[in-house]
């Protein structure tokens, strides 16, 4: 078929819901909207919307339209173009509630199952953008455990493992769902540990969220992490990943100083976090760093005083 998508295509006609309402798609590729050039403005088409060049913002009725397409087709192609344009779409608050009121999310996140990856990863970026609502967020964290096994046994350093974790961030941006990521702290660290700058960044601005919340605090504490942990605060290290373990451990200790933060008198074990932060190499790391040439980093050095 992969041949026929390069000229003006009359797909099937599709069945739009039980009605008779028969609908000839046309794909229209190459030619920007072929129709323009015969001076008539046609009524888009599925197909149509899913048009990489489309830059309008989509109505409800043309979301219907595409959500029923990506439903109803088997072909990657059209799957992959309906989820970007449903993620663009998606940017916009109007249609966050539009796309949930038309039972769009589980239609989106059913597709990051897919064991495609370009796939899977534009179904995750959909679902990042629709994120952006609280009560999208609702629905969105039935997929959390999957977009975690994703993230966590995935390829490293992944598109897929990129967009999921962006994914994993935005639904962390208020306390409500963090304690679903409470069994993923060990992997989200070894992933912090072994991933390369871009993956390292996104797992600390999860991991800084999850910071922020006392009881998540406390697991982070608790987790076991590989003492390698502690050459992200060398001084060579990049300061956009410097400046953020420097965050972390700013808000942990933050956290800690506040009289009843921690829930019971919590028992660290050797490995854990609160071992390594507040061991003796930690503070030498942190005296040199108070010398750092750049001030941003200076200024969230931590000097802990226990
Ligand atoms: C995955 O989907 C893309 C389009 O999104 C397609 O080009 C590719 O052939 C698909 N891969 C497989 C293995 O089906
Ligand atoms: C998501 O929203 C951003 C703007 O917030 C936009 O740049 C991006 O293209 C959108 N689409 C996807 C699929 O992420
Ligand atoms: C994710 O959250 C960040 C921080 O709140 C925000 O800036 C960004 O636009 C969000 N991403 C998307 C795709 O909405
Ligand atoms: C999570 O981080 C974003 C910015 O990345 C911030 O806007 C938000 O307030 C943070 N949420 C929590 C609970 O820390
Ligand atoms: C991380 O790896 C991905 C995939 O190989 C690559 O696209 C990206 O540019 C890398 N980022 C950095 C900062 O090296």
């Amino acid at each position: 078929m992969g041949g026929a998508r390069n000229a003006v295509w009359v797909a099937a006609g599709l069945v739009l819901g039980a009605g008779a309402c028969y609908c000839i798609y046309r794909l229209v590729r190459g030619q920007r909207r072929g129709g323009r050039e015969l001076g008539r403005r046609p009524s888009r088409s599925a197909e149509d919307l899913t048009d990489g060049s489309y830059d309008d913002v989509l109505n409800a009725e043309q979301l219907e339209k595409l959500l029923y397409l990506l439903e109803s087709t088997e072909d990657p192609v059209i799957i992959e173009r309906a989820l970007v344009t449903l993620g663009n779409n998606a940017a916009f608050s109007a249609n966050q509630v539009i796309i949930r009121d038309l039972g769009g999310i589980p239609i989106i996140g059913s597709k990051i199952n897919s064991p495609n990856h370009s796939i899977k990863e534009k179904a995750l970026n959909a679902l990042n953008n629709l994120s952006v609502n609280v009560e999208n967020q609702v629905k969105i964290k039935v997929y959390i455990n999957q977009v975690c096994e994703d993230v966590f046994s995935g390829l490293l350093d992944s598109a897929v493992q990129l967009a999921g974790l962006r994914l994993l961030t935005n639904m962390t941006v208020t306390n409500d769902h963090q304690h679903m990521l409470s069994s993923y702290i060990t992997d989200l660290f070894h992933v912090l540990l072994t991933g390369n700058g871009s993956t390292k960044v996104q797992v600390l601005k999860l991991l800084l969220n999850l910071s922020e919340n006392p009881a998540m605090a406390e697991r982070l504490l608790g987790a076991q992490v590989d003492s390698s942990f502690l050459s992200l605060y060398d001084s060579h290290v990049a300061k956009e990943i410097l400046v953020r373990v420097l965050s972390l451990f700013q808000n942990i200790n933050n956290c800690l100083k506040k009289e009843g933060c921690l829930a019971a008198q919590p028992d660290f074990t050797k490995g854990s976090l609160f071992y390594l932060l507040y061991g003796e190499d930690c503070a030498q790391k942190m005296r040199a760093l108070v010398h750092h040439h750049d001030v941003d980093v200076r200024e969230k050095v931590t000097v802990p005083k226990f």
